[in-house]
């Protein structure tokens, strides 16, 4: 098994507090999908999570390492979390694209937040570890 990328990235809530605000659900939908706005809003902390998720998708996009461009949607990114907490990464649209010409098979993701800041970090793999199988819809 080889490791094709990584990435990570770190965002101010505050940030991503003030985009709800200023744009609403029209940030909202444009960024994050159904399921990932469903799991947020269901925290106490709705905006760390959000935060988390975009740490985590410009992490993803460093791991691919194609940078934001043309074809690439926030939405091309999904973070879900499976039964123990733990996120996994589905590539849809032009991010699956790129991942299938690069040989990525796999995302591994980690989030982390505090009342300030969100960081997350992606690692590409080039096959699926065997106890991730499970939590990997999109390979
Ligand atoms: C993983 C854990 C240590 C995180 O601790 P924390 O310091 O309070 O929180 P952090 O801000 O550092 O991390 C939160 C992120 O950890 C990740 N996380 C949660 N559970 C995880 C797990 N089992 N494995 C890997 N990552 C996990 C999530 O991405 C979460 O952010 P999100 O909810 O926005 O997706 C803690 O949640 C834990 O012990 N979980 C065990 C599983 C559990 O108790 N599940 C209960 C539901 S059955």
């Amino acid at each position: 098994m080889n490791v094709l990328g990584v990435g990570t990235d770190i965002t101010e809530v505050l940030r991503i507090a003030q985009m709800i605000e200023r744009h609403g659900e029209l940030f909202i939908a444009r960024v994050y999908t159904p399921a990932e706005i469903e799991y947020c809003r269901t925290r106490t902390m709705a905006t760390q999570h959000f935060a988390g998720r975009w740490a985590a998708k410009e992490a993803v996009l460093k791991a691919l390492g194609t940078g934001w461009r043309r074809g690439i949607s926030w939405r091309d990114v999904e973070v879900t979390n499976g039964a123990a907490g733990r996120p996994s990464v589905t590539l849809r649209g032009g991010t699956a694209d790129f991942a299938e010409k690069m040989g990525i098979r796999c995302i591994l993701a980690s989030i982390s937040h505090c009342r300030t800041h969100a960081t997350a970090s992606a690692v590409a793999l080039d096959e699926i570890p065997a106890t991730f199988t499970s939590e990997m819809p999109w390979v």
